[in-house]
């Protein structure tokens, strides 16, 4: 039988978790949204949901689509220095005329309030071991507490990452690492992909892909995680064919249900240890 690692459930237990303690530190979380895409909409609908359901102060503060570039900086500028703001994310993508500036735009975000780990500082951390994983970036922060939940111990396993995206396949490739995983990271130029996932004990897929990942491409067995999250004609479909490879992996993530909610709890896990940090420098 497969199990089916269900990403609302753990993401449940996480979020339970946190409460205590966000009654207790009462940090409030921003996110900055600019223009109207409708897949932003709908995954920052979930942030702020979750931060009701455990009681965490929140604001979505939305843009016009032509909003300028002095705009957004000064908005930045001010959340930087707003004391009762505890973290903020700039919601990913931005308009066309703004996309290209999104580098200056993780730079301009104080390292301490970078609750979706994307700057250097933090992922910088990431880089020198776990003990100094403490703004990590959501998706692979909650690939790992999906992990713990289900106690899939990646200590001595094969992984392959297929993706190397700055905040997906990279750092997850390093916690992993960190945890003394075995860890091969695949991309869209490896020759023979199939060759190097089929020695996957644990595989994880972010790509963007629709189904890149096929039965023929995983041994009997396989852990997968499927992190991929693509609107097609047939709904939102993942990196893997969860049809063909179910029945040969001995734990699967679904797609929606699997990866997405542990990265709105990893958002609201960090905005928790922001606060942390931020009052004992007080
Ligand atoms: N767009 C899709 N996922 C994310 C995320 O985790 N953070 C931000 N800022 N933008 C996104």
């Amino acid at each position: 039988m497969t199990q089916i690692l269900s990403g609302r459930e753990a993401a449940d237990a996480l979020l339970g978790t946190l409460s205590e303690q966000v009654s207790q530190l009462d940090p409030k979380l921003v996110v900055v949204q600019v223009g109207d895409d409708p897949a932003s909409a709908s995954y920052i609908k979930q942030k702020m949901k979750s931060c009701e359901k455990v009681g965490m102060r929140h604001e979505h503060k939305h843009l016009p689509a032509d909003t300028t570039r002095e705009q957004l900086f000064s908005l930045i500028e001010q959340l930087n220095a707003d004391p009762d703001v505890t973290g903020f994310i700039v919601q990913l993508p931005l308009p066309d005329h703004l996309q290209p500036l999104v580098p200056q735009v993780i730079r301009a975000i104080d390292p301490k309030k970078d609750v979706d780990g994307f700057g250097a500082y933090n992922l910088g951390k990431v880089l020198l071991s776990r003990e100094f994983e403490h703004l990590p970036p959501a998706t692979p922060s909650g690939i790992i507490a999906l992990m713990e939940h289900y106690k899939i111990d990646p200590a001595g396993k094969h992984v392959v990452v297929v993706g190397r995206s700055n905040i997906v396949g990279k750092p997850i490739a390093l916690m992993l690492l960190n945890r003394d995983a075995t860890v091969t990271v695949c991309h869209s130029r490896t020759p023979d992909l199939g060759v190097i996932t089929r020695q996957a004990d644990i595989l994880i897929a972010a790509v963007g892909k629709p189904k890149l990942i096929t039965a023929d491409m995983v041994k009997d067995g396989v852990v997968v995680i499927d992190v991929g999250m693509s609107r097609t004609k047939d709904g939102l479909t993942g990196d893997v064919d969860f049809a063909g490879v179910e029945p040969k992996a001995s734990a699967i993530t679904p797609v929606p249900g699997g990866v997405g909610p542990m990265t709105v709890a990893g958002l609201l896990r960090n905005c928790v240890r922001a606060k942390e940090r931020q009052k004992e420098q007080d």
